[in-house]
């Protein structure tokens, strides 16, 4: 991964998966409030992830979710909805509206109730729900690049930002 950030922004070359699930590893500890760095904002946080189908937006929410301690299967919420899972205190909630048509299924399905503050919301093809969605603490756009992924990450929020701040690049051999 090569970085070239900016205070909100950073870009990494993911080379391969391996890479991607590396970036998933940094970012769970984050979410979680389990990094040193979260001691005062503690858990909780929203991550947006945004790229063409195949660009490995379900890879890295499985990663994550697999880093934060969750054991059994990881299923793709393409059809669901939504998948949610607990680990002790933390709820993580993976939604995915590719498929979403209509505003009112989410108003109806209750979903704006589950975005309480603790709440770990990863979301897949947020643009679907348009303006229904606040901005995320941090969005991941996933662009193809050969057989290669490249990341563009964006914070909206100072959460967002720590979380930026606290990425490393990994160790070059
Ligand atoms: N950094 C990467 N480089 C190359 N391939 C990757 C990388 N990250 C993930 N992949 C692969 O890309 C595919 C992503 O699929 P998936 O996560 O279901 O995509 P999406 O949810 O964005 O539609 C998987 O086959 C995965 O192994
Ligand atoms: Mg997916």
């Amino acid at each position: 991964m090569e970085p070239s950030s900016t205070p909100h922004t950073l870009s990494l070359h993911l080379e391969d998966e391996d890479a991607t699930v590396a970036l998933a590893q940094q970012l769970a500890p984050l979410l979680c409030g389990q990094h040193p760095a979260t001691i005062t904002s503690g858990s909780g946080g929203r991550l947006h992830l945004r790229g063409e189908l195949g660009a490995g937006k379900t890879a890295l929410v499985r990663a994550l979710l697999r880093a934060a301690g969750v054991t059994g299967r990881i299923k793709s919420p393409s059809y669901a909805l939504l998948e949610s899972y607990n680990v002790s205190n933390l709820y993580f909630y993976h939604f995915d509206f590719y498929r979403f048509s209509d505003a009112r299924e989410w108003l109806d399905a209750g979903f704006r109730e589950l975005m309480h503050e603790a709440a770990i919301v990863l979301i897949e093809w947020p643009e679907k729900a348009g303006e229904l969605l606040p901005p995320p603490d941090l969005d991941i756009l996933l662009e193809y690049s050969g057989s290669s992924r490249h990341a563009h990450l964006s914070a909206y929020s100072d959460k967002g930002r720590l979380w930026l701040t606290q990425l490393t690049p990994p160790h070059r051999p």
